[in-house]
């Protein structure tokens, strides 16, 4: 019986069309999806992909086009009523509450509850332990979800889209947060739902993902349809070609850069655990980076990198220890604002962190904080902003309708690319940069890695936390490897393999994974 729902089309857009202000977001564009199948979506940052599943999901009900679900036509008033025709997703901006404890964010709105019409909240709990479990997160049900990281927010994501028991699961970047050990579960995870006949839509831009778990592949382009096919009838170039309309010639080469003085140095690093006592989330790290030099960090989630970079920037005055200095003279960050002052720019890979800017329009979140000083001189015109915005607009090929259009609008790519652009512009000595390709298009990583080069060679010294390895490898001058807090190895890159350090940053007992 469930054999013969194997592929079949369960799920259809025809001709869709979507515009937000009279810009065309998506234009006539058809999809089918097939039940017990993979059906991939890939496109460069704004092609429509995420608008589009919105558009299926009953997120936008003011589309032209129509949703075909099992043969019929359907319109979703909203996302519950797709919700309850077995429709997940789980969107590529992380939509938890929180200040609410994990379980409460899986089981939102449909909460177990007792004979005495309380919330059970033993079974919601019990419940939520089960899922974790599957996608083998080990933390609490009953954590909230402000102490959680980025990734670990993804995959209880992912556990609310497993909890709905849906016919129709749609991934939009699952991957772009988690590391490899996450991968492979949420991978062993797809295929038992696609044993069991169910439809996943999978957006991301992870090319090489596509050839592990995909077995059809879309391309948009400038929201417009460019083809679907089989996963075995292209190759990987095939399908950058498709997404960006020619061929990528002037792929990133890294140029050698003379590295001149230390200009950070690290001795002893340290963050204490916030609860477990004499535990280490960052343990006794030292190193230094030279002007010029791009130190890449390798490691896997919870290896402590993010917290490295964190305790750099004065984020944890209180639980860290150690001493940093700075062009050989030692120094005090108690705050981000000392590390602002001192040169020290962050960018951070938890894009809602920076909260403020989303509201904002492009031209001032690029301009913000750079142009502070200016302003008190009198004269923050706004041709000033717009000329300092447009700039990085071109450089960054940032895709907005104006320098006008709020962040919000953009798509996720191209709001990662505004917040690179607003620390490009402070004009920083040290940058520090977690994951800064997340969620960016093949041709755009280029850029950025050309444009870490370029920044290299105007003397900056760069520390690079990256979960991809091909990356890692391809930018940094120098890889340190971080497990469970400790510096495990340091290679340079022609020593480096992807199998050496792979055995470098993997804990020595797997359940110790640093979750907290
Ligand atoms: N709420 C909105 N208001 C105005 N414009 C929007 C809105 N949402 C999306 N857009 C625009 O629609 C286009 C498609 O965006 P969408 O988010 O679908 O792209 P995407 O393919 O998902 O890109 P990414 O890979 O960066 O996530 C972009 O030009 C974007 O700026
Ligand atoms: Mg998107």
């Amino acid at each position: 019986m469930a054999h013969s729902k194997v592929n079949n089309v369960i799920l259809q857009a025809k001709s869709i069309s979507k515009t937000f202000g009279g810009i065309k977001a998506l234009d006539s564009v058809n999809l089918e999806v097939y039940q017990g199948r993979v059906n991939a979506i890939v496109g460069e940052n704004g092609a429509g992909k995420s608008t589009l599943m919105k558009v299926l999901t009953g997120i936008y009900q003011d589309y032209d086009g129509q949703i075909i679900l099992d043969g019929l036509e359907v319109t979703f008033a909203n996302p519950k009523e797709a919700q309850n025709s077995g429709i997940a997703i789980i969107h590529q901006e992380l939509n938890l509450i929180p200040y609410l404890s994990v379980a409460e964010n899986v089981f939102m709105g449909r909460e177990f509850v007792n004979r005495l019409n309380l919330i059970d909240y033993k079974k919601m709990y019990s419940e939520t332990k089960k899922l974790l479990e599957r996608l083998d997160l080990n933390i609490t049900p009953r954590m909230k979800v402000s102490n959680l990281r980025i990734g670990q927010q993804q995959i209880v994501e992912i556990a609310h889209a497993l909890s709905l028991d849906a016919r129709i699961v749609i991934m939009d970047e699952p991957t772009s947060a988690i590391s490899e050990h996450e991968i492979k579960v949420l991978f062993g995870l797809i295929r038992s739902l696609k044993a069991q006949g169910v439809a996943i839509v999978y957006i991301t831009h992870k090319l090489d993902e596509l050839f592990d778990i995909a077995d059809s592949v879309t391309v948009l382009r400038d929201g417009k349809l460019v083809d679907s096919n089989s996963i075995e009838d292209v190759t990987h170039d095939d399908i950058v070609r498709m997404m960006v309309g020619r061929d990528i010639k002037d792929f990133f080469v890294k140029a050698d850069v003379t590295k001149s003085k230390e200009v950070l140095s690290l001795r002893d690093m340290c963050l204490a655990h916030p609860r477990r006592e004499g535990d280490y989330i960052v343990d006794h790290v030292s190193f230094a980076v030279k002007a010029g030099e791009v130190l890449g960090l390798f490691g896997l989630m919870g290896a402590g990198r993010t917290e490295l970079l964190e305790t750099i920037f004065g984020l944890h005055p209180k639980n860290s220890s150690g001493d940093i200095f700075l062009n050989g003279r030692r120094i005090k960050i108690n705050s981000p604002t000392d590390a602002i002052n001192l040169g020290i720019g962050f960018i951070t890979e938890d894009r809602k962190l920076e909260g403020l800017v989303l509201q904002m329009s492009v031209a001032k979140s690029i301009s913000l904080a750079s142009l502070e000083q200016t302003e008190r001189f009198g004269f923050l015109s706004s041709t000033l902003e717009n000329r300092l915005a447009q700039d990085y607009v071109d450089r960054l090929r940032i895709k907005t309708p104006s320098l006008k259009q709020v962040v919000e609008n953009l798509s996720g790519g191209n709001q990662q690319k505004v917040i690179i652009a607003k620390w490009l512009a402070i004009n920083p000595k040290i940058l520090l940069l977690d994951e800064p390709t997340r969620g960016i298009d093949v041709s755009a990583k280029n850029e950025i890695y050309k444009l870490i080069n370029e920044l290299a060679k105007a003397g900056l010294a760069i520390v690079m936390v990256s979960s991809e390895l091909p990356e890692i490898m391809a930018i940094a001058d120098r890889i340190i490897v971080l497990s469970e807090g400790k510096q495990t190895a340091e290679f340079s890159p022609a020593q480096a393999t992807e199998e050496s350090i792979m055995r470098a940053a993997i804990p020595k007992s797997f359940n110790k994974l640093q979750y907290y």
